[in-house]
């Protein structure tokens, strides 16, 4: 992540979109689960690296190593690890809680929740950061995704979450503001948004047994 320093001003870019609170079953696609990390969805989740990869995202992942179950295995307990506050991190990295949106054993996007923000995490990062594999794109799945995770914030203790994404990531900001995002500024063409945590169940999911802490 860059430090990034700037002039605020206002994101033109994002003019138009309205702040809508989600009807529970928004979006044509799969009603997924907000769970954590777990080996159940290895080859699916090896799939959807793949994708990303095609992408380049996670460039840093080997599908190939990954594919291994005891290898997997690994990777989910770090993933796992990363959550509590007990473990010592490297300089600069705070706990994060990281869920996995699956729908009958298929992955089909993350989203992860930093427990605090450090300085760089202010400026870009927030609390909280999601992505959907691109073969589950635009069926709503982020919006659900995030909606869901809002409970979980606040049970960490967040009232208002802190997200950011690029000026040009227009899905990213339709996702926010659908979620009740508002914006902050804009800074070197990243766009800050604070999100209230504590929704009506009724908007979130978790009615739906949609989550599991
Ligand atoms: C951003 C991302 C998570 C969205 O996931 P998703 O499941 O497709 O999101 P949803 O289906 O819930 O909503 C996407 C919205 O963006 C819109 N959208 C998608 N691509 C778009 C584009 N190129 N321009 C404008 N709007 C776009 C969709 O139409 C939809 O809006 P609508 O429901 O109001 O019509 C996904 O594109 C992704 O993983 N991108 C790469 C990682 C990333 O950018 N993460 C966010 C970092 S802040």
């Amino acid at each position: 992540m860059t430090p990034k320093q700037g002039r605020r001003s206002s994101a033109p870019g994002v003019r138009g979109i309205s702040a809508v609170r989600l009807p529970p079953g928004i979006g044509n696609g799969p009603a997924g689960q907000l769970r954590p990390a777990t080996e159940q969805v290895r080859l699916s989740y090896v799939a959807a690296l793949r994708e990303y990869q095609a992408e380049g995202l996670y460039p840093d992942l080997n599908p190939v190593a990954l594919s291994d179950p005891a290898a997997f295995r690994a990777y989910v307990h770090r993933i796992r690890q990363a959550a509590d506050s007990s473990v010592q991190l490297p300089p600069g990295w705070v706990p994060e809680s990281t869920f996995w949106w699956i729908a009958q054993d298929r992955y089909l996007g993350r989203l992860a929740i930093r427990h605090r923000l450090t300085p760089a995490l202010q400026r870009r990062g927030g609390h909280i950061g999601f992505d959907v594999r691109p073969s589950a794109r635009n069926q709503g799945c982020a919006k659900r995704m995030l909606m869901a995770a809002l409970p979980h914030a606040a049970r960490l203790g967040l009232e208002h979450a802190l997200l950011t994404c690029d000026v040009d990531n227009l899905a990213s900001q339709r996702v926010i503001f659908a979620c009740g995002g508002e914006l902050i500024d804009r800074t070197d063409g990243i766009l800050r948004f604070t999100l209230r945590t504590s929704v009506d169940p009724a908007t979130t999911g978790e009615h739906l047994g949609e989550t599991h802490p």
